[in-house]
């Protein structure tokens, strides 16, 4: 048998990825972050100057794309992401991925493509993913499925932080809302795997929660549940 696996999915900026590489080393399991891998072929599908709106040619792109993740030793940086050999760490996290990684994520054949090497790392168990449809269809059968949430105007305030601290351009709060509430649209209203809160999965509203306290939380359902 498999070892446990836990599943954190959510909105856009609700600290998923904080909060699961977090929870991942409390847990001493492997961290998936999902998200990096729909933005990393989002990246290359720009850099070839491909439109995204393409599927033929998002296609071709998906179907060779050779991507690999580690974990940084820097917890600001999250995961190291390369694809076809190329670092693309810093590139996949610009406005111009953001606002594009929806569109390509909506694709079935990208969404073939990355969810069989999503089930293929999680074989095994023993990992902590992170996305938007990982208790619904990657992992359906995990151990522990969290649906992690905070007001857009949090998400908002973190989203913002995050870019400042990586050196992107300062935009406003309110723009920061506009393209969050956008881009949870289109991930909830996609025709496959859209994003959505498991039936059986616990949801933490994080709103004025530290990661401690988020990561203890989660933990301790872990312990209660394996
Ligand atoms: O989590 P992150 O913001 O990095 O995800 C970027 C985008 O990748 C999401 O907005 C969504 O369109 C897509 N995604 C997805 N399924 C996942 C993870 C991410 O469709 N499991």
């Amino acid at each position: 048998k498999r070892l446990p696996i836990v599943a954190i999915d959510g909105p856009a900026g609700a600290g998923k990825s904080t909060v699961a590489r977090s929870v991942a080393q409390t847990l001493g399991l492997l961290y998936l972050d999902t998200g990096a891998m729909y933005r990393a072929l989002t990246w290359l599908v720009l850099k070839s100057g491909i439109s995204v709106d393409d599927r033929p040619g998002v296609t071709e792109i998906a179907s060779t794309a050779q991507i690999d993740l580690r974990m940084s030793d820097d917890p600001q940086t999250g995961v190291r992401v390369w694809i076809n050999g190329q670092e693309c760490t810093q590139e996949i996290r610009s406005v111009e991925v953001t606002s594009n990684v929806s569109a390509i994520a909506a694709q079935k054949a990208v969404r073939d493509v990355l969810v069989q090497q999503q089930q293929q790392w999680g074989e095994k168990g023993g990992l902590v993913a992170e996305g938007r449809d990982i208790g619904t269809h990657v992992f359906p059968d995990a151990e522990l499925k969290i649906f992690l949430t905070a007001s857009v105007a949090e998400r908002a305030r973190r989203r913002r932080a995050d870019l400042l601290a990586s050196g992107e351009a300062e935009l406003s709060l309110e723009k920061m809302q506009k393209d969050l509430s956008e881009r949870d649209w289109k991930d909830s209203n996609r025709d496959i795997a859209p994003l959505q809160k498991a039936a059986d999965a616990i949801e933490i509203q994080t709103d004025g929660l530290s990661i401690t306290q988020v990561t203890e939380q989660i933990a301790s359902l872990y312990w209660e549940k394996t």
